[in-house]
């Protein structure tokens, strides 16, 4: 039985301190398109994110064949141990990963939209698979069915990869993807804060807190 994990997917410093400094966030997803809104480096981000989150990073290698990727993976890995390293889910990513793996590189097979991509990188060993669900659903695809699918052909086959619901929307699609079965959610900080935050509880609170200020003291 694998532990629930949820992933910030962000590379915003200040959200990202924010959202570990609750303490159930387990790892931390970035994307190029992530770490290039940040105006920094790859090597600044990761160290910057380093100095206060000793958990997973996922970052993404990049490389136009296996080759490529490897050599990159690996310079990634040799900066940080503990980085998941993103693969793009394609015949040279599969690939890159079945080179990986042995050499405990942590690998996170990315760009997800297919049950058989899950079942290709489950063969291949990827410690972790990010099925893209937002990105599914606006293409027209069921990305919580796909989801679904992934979590049965690896408890059909006794596959261990962590399955993290990725390029997630709302919070309903975070519900929906952890009762379909993915091990975790990768959420951004706005989709964090509508899991946890609810205008009710605000409410709510607002009324108690009038009502308390009226007791009488001891
Ligand atoms: C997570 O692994 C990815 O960084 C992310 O979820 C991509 O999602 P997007 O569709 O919002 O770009």
């Amino acid at each position: 039985m694998q532990q629930a994990r949820l992933f910030l997917d962000s590379a915003d410093i200040d959200k990202l301190k924010i959202a570990v400094e609750t303490g159930i966030v387990h790892g931390i997803a970035t994307n190029p398109n992530k770490i290039a809104q940040t105006g920094q480096s790859y090597t600044l981000v990761i160290s910057t994110i380093r100095k206060f989150f000793d958990g997973p990073i996922s970052v993404q290698a990049m490389g136009r064949n296996a080759d490529e990727l490897v050599r990159h993976a690996l310079e990634l890995h040799r900066m940080d141990k503990n980085l998941a390293i993103k693969i793009p889910c394609c015949i040279e990513g599969i690939r890159a990963i079945k080179e990986l793996v042995p050499q405990g590189v942590k690998t996170n097979c990315t760009l997800m939209f297919s049950p058989t991509q899950g079942f290709a990188a489950g063969l291949a060993g990827s410690p972790y698979v990010s099925p893209f669900v937002g990105r599914s659903e606006s293409a027209g695809y069921d990305g919580i069915k796909l989801i679904r699918k992934i979590r049965q052909i690896y408890d059909a086959f006794n596959i261990s990869t962590c399955i993290i619901a990725a390029s997630i929307r709302n919070a309903m699609q975070v519900t929906e993807s952890i009762i379909a079965g993915a091990h975790a959610v990768a959420v951004t900080w706005p989709i964090f804060e509508e899991m946890i935050n609810h205008p009710l509880t605000a409410h709510g609170y607002e009324g108690f807190e009038s009502v308390f200020r009226g007791i009488p003291e001891d």
